[in-house]
């Protein structure tokens, strides 16, 4: 790398150097190539310092973004840090010598996210002590509006001091406007951290540019500033002899607010319940100005025989052309659309199809090359077939270019979106093999769960390793961003 002349003066300089002195060189040539974010004086310390691990548990990617700024300012303080989502951690995994964060959203009904159910699985499994002398932090992320605040974080807590581990800072719980109580959070994490590593110096502010918002925040953004909405138009979208009844929902606004591909919509209702989340079934490009929502009337049977409703569904079902609603956009950081030249594999029956219009509509509008191929499923193609006209066009017109349709009572055997996918088999995988993102949305249980099967089985069939490789296989694609879930 280095001519002759510059090799000797190298190693003039590095004979007559302090040890200290070739630490800070080091920094320096760091600083010089632009290498992360150290300083010279932070790798100076860098060398004394213990390593810092995070761990996220996330399910819309607060979490994850959220890692990433913490990354940067511990990193600041002359820390060696990683950082990686806990979906394929095992606690024997986790070194009890590095000093290690956890930041964790909860889900569901006080669950933890979607990703991390196998992790809480294997943790509270663990014996004992088995991560004693782990010395940790925990950072929850959620929602006070829900009636667990919290509860996978705390239950992480919980189990961590079970296993042997020792709180080296108290467990922080934040609620939806988290993003202006983190930057002290990551300020108090940096001294406690300085202070374990023998570093008493003062604090630094926590290292947070204005390009890390990734998430917007804010008017609109939140439960707690919701902004103002008016139906555009309503209709029912199966015909009149269907067991279900699903509203397509348009509705216009005035205020600044955006959102993208794979986001929701939070409704908030008239006496003060807990918003609901509706996928955002329509296109920031080509419905510009709008959000469209498909909302299935959730239905049950009272005691008395009588039909009982779901509050919000049958909210958003009365609701007439020029009705006032408030609501806000609730980001989802993770289920992103793929580069328009990456192909598509979407699997979403029932309401399920919501964010998949949308993903469709807004790649049609951009020209994207990468191909989209559909997965729907209802009960009968005649009166349950969501909005058919627009995908015919759209495979006309090569916005869609593969549809497969499991209607699962027009026959007298049940026939379910996995079973198609078990049908083509072959081509999923040439599609994987060809780097295609598969999504999935709609009912978390069973459709999700379904799918995820087969999709082991067509793996580890195609590819002749067993079931534990295939799981591998698809929890590297989630690594990747290309196994994306969006179930409820
Ligand atoms: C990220 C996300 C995206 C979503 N996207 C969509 C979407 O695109 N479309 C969509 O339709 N939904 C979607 N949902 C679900 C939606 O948020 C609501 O959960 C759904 O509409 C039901 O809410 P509800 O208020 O109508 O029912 P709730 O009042 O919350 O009731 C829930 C269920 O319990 C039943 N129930 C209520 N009371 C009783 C009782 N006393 N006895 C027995 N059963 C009872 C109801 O019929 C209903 O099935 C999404 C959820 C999430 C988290
Ligand atoms: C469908 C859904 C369910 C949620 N359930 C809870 C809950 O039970 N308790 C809670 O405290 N927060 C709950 N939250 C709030 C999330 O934890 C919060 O939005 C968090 O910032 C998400 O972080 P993440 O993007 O890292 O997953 C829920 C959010 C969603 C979308």
């Amino acid at each position: 790398m280095l001519n002759k002349d510059q090799k000797a003066l190298l190693d003039q300089l590095l004979s007559s150097a302090s040890p200290e002195q070739k630490i800070w060189l080091a920094g320096f040539m760091q600083g010089q190539v632009g290498l992360g974010t150290l300083g010279a004086e932070a790798s100076a310390s860098a060398a004394n310092k213990p390593p810092v691990m995070i761990y996220y548990a996330t399910e819309t990617g607060n979490s994850k973004a959220l890692s990433l700024n913490l990354m940067k300012s511990i990193k600041a303080a002359g820390f060696k840090v990683k950082n990686a989502a806990v979906n394929r951690l095992k606690p024997e995994d986790i070194d009890t010598k590095t000093l290690t964060i956890f930041l964790c959203s909860t889900h569901g009904e006080g669950d933890p996210p979607e990703t991390a159910v196998p992790f809480f699985e294997k943790i509270k499994a663990a014996s004992n002590d088995a991560l004693k002398g782990l010395q940790y932090a925990v950072l929850g992320l959620g929602d006070k509006s829900y009636e667990i605040f919290c509860g996978a974080a705390t239950d992480l807590d919980t189990e961590l001091k079970r296993l042997g581990g020792e709180a080296f800072q108290e467990t922080a719980l934040f609620d939806v406007d988290y993003t202006a109580h983190t930057p002290k959070w990551i300020e108090e994490t940096v001294t406690a951290l300085n202070k374990l590593a023998g570093d008493t110096g003062a604090p630094a502010p926590a290292l947070i540019s204005a390009d890390d918002h990734i998430l917007r925040t804010g008017k609109g953004y939140t439960r707690l500033e919701p902004v103002k909405g008016i139906i555009k138009d309503t209709l029912i979208l199966n015909d009149h002899d269907s067991n279900k009844k699903t509203y397509h929902i348009e509705v216009t606004y005035e205020d600044d607010i955006h959102y993208t591909c794979g986001d929701a919509i939070g409704i908030m209702l008239p006496n003060d319940e807990t918003p609901r989340l509706y996928s955002i079934a329509s296109s920031p490009s080509y419905h510009e100005g709008e959000i469209h929502m498909t909302v299935a009337l959730a239905t049950y049977t009272k005691e008395d025989g009588s039909i009982g409703y779901g509050i919000a569904s049958k909210y958003l079902a009365d609701l007439k052309e020029g009705d006032e609603i408030s609501f806000y956009i609730s980001q989802n950081q993770l289920f992103n659309l793929a580069p328009d030249d990456q192909d598509i594999i979407m699997v979403g029956p029932g309401t399920g199809i919501a964010p998949f219009r949308s993903f469709i509509f807004e790649r049609s509008e951009r020209g994207a090359s990468g191909k989209n191929w559909l997965f729907f499923g209802d009960q009968h193609a005649h009166c349950d077939f969501l909005y058919q006209a627009e995908w015919q066009e759209l495979l006309a017109t090569e916005g869609l270019h593969k549809i497969d349709l499991a209607f699962s009572r027009d026959q007298e055997e049940k026939i379910y979106v996995q079973d198609r996918i078990r049908e083509n088999a072959d081509e999923i995988m040439t599609w994987f093999d060809n780097g295609a993102v598969f999504y999935v949305c709609g009912a978390k249980d069973p459709m999700s769960k379904d799918v995820h099967k087969t999709l082991v089985d067509i793996i580890s069939q195609r590819k002749s390793i067993d079931n534990e490789a295939a799981e591998d296989y698809l929890a590297e694609m989630e690594e990747q961003g290309r196994y994306l879930r969006d179930v409820y």
